[in-house]
């Protein structure tokens, strides 16, 4: 009865959650010149240990490199050729994802400015920095953007924006902030990837992830507040925060420019506070993903690029396709995630099933059709959607078999009926969530709302009177019941 949630369209709140974007960037710090130091010094005063990447040994495009002015380090500096589009492009490797301090070292023997891009993996980190006179060509000085790094391989960029071209440019340091000694579950886990049949941690263990779904962002981002998500991370210990954007029923495409900036600040709210945030494409009616592909395509290509430097997304492009094949499930994701992997390589991505993502149950089939003709793309898993007052049995027993042989994460559920309202089961329940614990199935409960249905967790005018959030005060019988299994202690292996 999935259908029975055509009810939400009778809805029609909509509210209004401060937008504020919270940068990923630090401001940047003032360019302080520096005097001259001697040839071979070492790497600059600065109050970190960096690494040192030399200029004249980077790839150098429309520059040359020369050494005909003193003070440099390494064997000679980056001249841009006084030509607007020169760069030069540095490969740092990260142990880990994090933070990290790029400090650029330059002369400018003029008065005037020679404005360059930084860029990280092709995002920007400092548009048109300034790079001003030094008082001569040898005289060096510094100035540092700060941005995140990923594990691994970084392409970082510096590219003259005027046709002056850039200033001479000595080196690159680069200092990687530590791992962090924080304990959320982004600082513990960082970067996800799908491992065999798991979902793993930056130590290639496998892990599992509980937390909240929203409700509707059209009808309830009222109840996705800074008071409701530090509840959310602080009190209800979740490890994941599903961020549910319906299209159709007043959602994206009456206003994507509204919704794909409300999606970007919560990613960021939850990313402030250190958990995962998947981002739930939430097609649902009409049924066939392919309706709103170009949709999708906008979309996650604009989050991919915003992101793509973050390391706690998921991204979540079908929640519940219904009314087709699972060939057409299949060649709808097949269309879409190369377009999200040209911005964002290493994302995991995850995908609806046949039947409102039963795996096929719903439509009188089952997991085989999957295993049997994968999607054709990797770091990917399978989202499997239950209702326990609704689904027993044939359900409980689909999601078991196939976690043996698919990554499989539930994105939804809920302990009542599929309509998300009713009396709850608990004690069908309990056994999806043995199951999924036995079997290090990550899940995020419907929902985090006041809705008056049975599984939004609120009671009734919680957000309109915006809390309070914490506790069991403000829960209902299912939100007291998910948020005990939410709080329970986290395996997460570190080595
Ligand atoms: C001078 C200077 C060069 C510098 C150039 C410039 O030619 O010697 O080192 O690169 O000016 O204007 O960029």
């Amino acid at each position: 009865m999935r259908s029975a949630r055509f009810w939400l369209r009778s809805l029609g709140r909509v509210g209004t959650l401060g937008a504020a974007l919270l940068l990923s960037l630090t401001p940047i710090t003032p360019t302080t010149p520096t005097t001259p130091i001697a040839p071979a010094a070492a790497a600059p005063a600065a109050a970190y240990a960096a690494v040192t990447h030399e200029a004249e040994t980077a790839l150098v495009s429309q520059g040359v490199v020369e050494a005909n002015h003193t003070g440099f380090t390494g064997s000679g500096f980056v001249n841009y050729n006084n030509t607007s589009g020169s760069y030069v492009q540095w490969t740092v490797n990260a142990a880990q994802a994090g933070s990290a301090s790029l400090t650029l070292r330059y002369a400018n023997g003029t008065t005037a400015n020679r404005p360059m891009d930084l860029t990280v993996n092709g995002v920007t980190a400092a548009a048109s920095r300034a790079f001003p006179g030094t008082g001569a060509w040898s005289s060096w000085a510094t100035t540092t953007v700060t941005a995140t790094l990923r594990a691994g391989a970084n392409t970082i960029r510096a590219t003259a924006t005027t046709a002056t071209g850039g200033p001479n440019v000595d080196h690159l340091a680069v200092d990687i902030a530590p791992a962090p000694a924080g304990d959320t579950p982004v600082e513990i886990n960082g970067q996800l990837k799908v491992c065999g049949t798991k979902l793993c941690n930056q130590y290639g263990k496998p892990i599992q992830l509980r937390g909240m779904s929203t409700h509707g962002l059209q009808w309830y981002n009222q109840c996705v507040t800074s008071g409701s998500l530090d509840a959310l991370a602080t009190d209800w210990n979740a490890d994941v925060l599903r961020i549910s954007m319906y299209i159709q029923e007043d959602g994206y495409e009456t206003n994507p420019r509204r919704f794909t900036d409300l999606v970007h600040s919560i990613i960021e709210q939850a990313t402030a506070r250190g958990m995962y945030a998947i981002v739930d494409w939430h097609m649902l009616s009409p049924g066939d993903p392919h309706y709103n592909l170009a949709r999708a395509k906008t979309f996650f290509t604009e989050i991919a690029q915003r992101h793509a430097n973050k390391n706690n997304l998921l991204y979540e492009i079908a929640n519940e396709p219904n009314g087709v094949s699972w060939p057409s499930i299949k060649s709808y994701a097949e269309q879409l995630i190369p377009v999200i992997r040209q911005h964002d390589a290493d994302t995991p991505v995850l995908v609806g099933t046949r039947a409102w993502s039963s795996l096929g149950v719903s439509d009188g089939a089952n997991e085989t059709e999957i295993v049997n003709n994968p999607v054709n793309a990797s770091n990917i898993m399978y989202t499997f959607h239950f209702y326990a007052g609704s689904h027993g049995a044939d359900y409980l027993g689909a999601l078991s078999r196939a976690a043996d042989k698919l990554p499989m994460f539930v994105t939804e559920f809920g302990t009542q009926t599929a309509s998300g309202d009713g009396a709850n089961n608990f004690a069908r329940a309990q056994q999806y969530i043995d199951l999924m614990a036995s079997k290090k199935i990550s899940w995020s409960n419907w929902n985090y709302s006041d809705d008056f249905r049975s599984g939004a967790v609120f009671t009734d005018g919680t957000c309109a009177r915006n809390g309070p959030w914490t506790g069991a005060g403000p829960l209902k019988p299912a939100g007291v019941w998910v948020r005990d299994r939410i709080r329970t202690p986290d395996d997460f292996p570190t080595s």
